[in-house]
């Protein structure tokens, strides 16, 4: 089967992430577009970087919608169509001409449609979602590149990822605030893990990675060096268990709070983890919250102590996981003055103790850096196999 990805803001990553879970087929094929081949079911749920997924049909948009099946049998209701054309050129009042063609032609056959108004020549993430497209039965977005039509299966859940972030009772604006989004992105960026893996954040804070392991049908386990943090992720872990339960896949027996999720407080440079880990998702330690960027002096003190850390962390786990262990790192790197972003620059130490640093779909590791506009501390995603 032949999809469509509408790739996120950080287009790279994004691309890296699709490519750790659909292999070398994912070919990016315009700056925000990427396509690939895959038997497997794609649930847009559980990926950060991309905004819409579309799945290839081989009739034409007309046909597709009067053959369209739902649970219930041949779908017979009043459609809701919207048309975003992400060819090369594409136009606005294009896209929504072809959407009114398709009208046309339905109400030809008998058939009531009711066309989304585009303000661009795709429809926005927040137009697509909110009319439930893709989603509600009759509700069909149509991607259009070049000839080819793909047919919406899933657009990012806006409203849930923010729940996620500011319903959980335990958040701590100090240690940063990591978004879903890029958890689920390092988490994606381990490469397709069996149902029930267990995931690993050395340095798990609030435990926003956890959750979106757990939301993946993963196991977690988590360790911090604060017993307040641990605490944290205690109650958000518990409060995300009581939430959605009923929907993790747990391979091993029913999903309890025991069984899906391990804490403990622990120094990553030092820690024994007394249970197998299967991959390895975290955000490091990013030194101290900055809101203007910092002197020489400073930048200097920082650098020091977030690699000595990090290389102590991965130094530390090295001789306690499996060859071919998979470790998705974000870490810190600071706005200069210059508007570039200074990195750690620990590709080589990281090599010579012992692992692969991955280069997915041949982007170069400048590509993978996350940062709002202005962000002085960004992250930069490596991706590592314990060789
Ligand atoms: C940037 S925060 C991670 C935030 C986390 N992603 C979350 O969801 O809240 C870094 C975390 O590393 C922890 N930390 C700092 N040094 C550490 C060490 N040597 N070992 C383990 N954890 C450490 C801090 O307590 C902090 O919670």
């Amino acid at each position: 089967m032949k999809y469509l990805a509408v790739l996120g803001r950080l287009s790279d990553i994004s691309l890296a992430e699709l490519t750790a879970q659909f292999g070398e087929s994912v070919k990016k094929i315009a700056p925000n577009l990427a396509v690939f081949e895959s038997n497997k079911t794609i649930n847009i749920n559980r990926f950060g970087g991309t905004l819409k997924f579309g799945k290839l049909i081989s009739e034409n948009p007309v046909d597709y919608l009067l053959n369209l099946n739902t649970s219930d049998g041949a779908f017979s209701g009043k459609f809701v169509i919207g048309v975003s054309d992400y060819s090369k050129g594409a136009r606005k009042f294009k896209s929504q001409g072809e959407a009114l063609k398709i009208k046309k032609i339905l109400a030809r056959q008998g058939r009531s449609a009711r066309v989304l108004q585009n303000n661009d020549a795709a429809l926005s993430t927040a137009t697509s979602h909110h009319n439930q497209m893709g989603e509600k039965d009759g509700h069909v977005e149509f991607l259009k590149v070049g000839k080819e039509w793909y047919v919406l299966i899933g657009v990012q859940n806006i409203t849930a990822y923010k729940n996620r972030d500011q319903a959980r009772p335990a958040r701590d604006a100090k240690v940063g605030m990591l978004p879903p989004k890029l958890a689920q992105i390092l988490i994606n960026l381990c490469g397709p893990l069996p149902e029930g893996s267990r995931i690993l954040d050395p340095f798990c804070g609030t435990g926003v990675v956890l959750q979106e392991a757990l939301l993946d049908g993963y196991t977690a386990y988590g360790t911090d060096l604060s017993d307040r943090m641990i605490e944290y992720s205690e109650k958000n872990l518990e409060w995300l268990t009581e939430k959605e339960n009923s929907s993790f896949a747990v391979a091993q027996g029913p999903a309890t709070a025991k069984n899906l999720f391990l804490l403990s407080v622990g120094d990553a440079t030092n820690f024994s983890w007394d249970k197998k880990i299967d991959a390895v998702a975290c955000e490091t330690y990013l030194g101290a919250p900055m809101s203007q960027p910092p002197v020489e002096i400073k930048l200097k003190e920082q650098k020091q102590e977030c690699k000595s850390i990090i290389l102590g962390f991965l130094k530390n786990i090295s001789g306690q996981i499996d060859s071919r262990t998979p470790l998705a790192l974000a870490v810190p790197a600071w706005l200069r003055p210059n508007g570039h972003y200074e990195r750690l620059n620990i590709l080589d130490e990281i090599k010579d103790m012992g692992y692969n640093v991955l280069k997915l779909n041949h982007l170069s590791q400048e590509d993978m850096l996350y940062f709002r506009e202005g962000q002085i501390v960004a992250r930069e995603i490596i991706v590592l196999r314990k060789r």
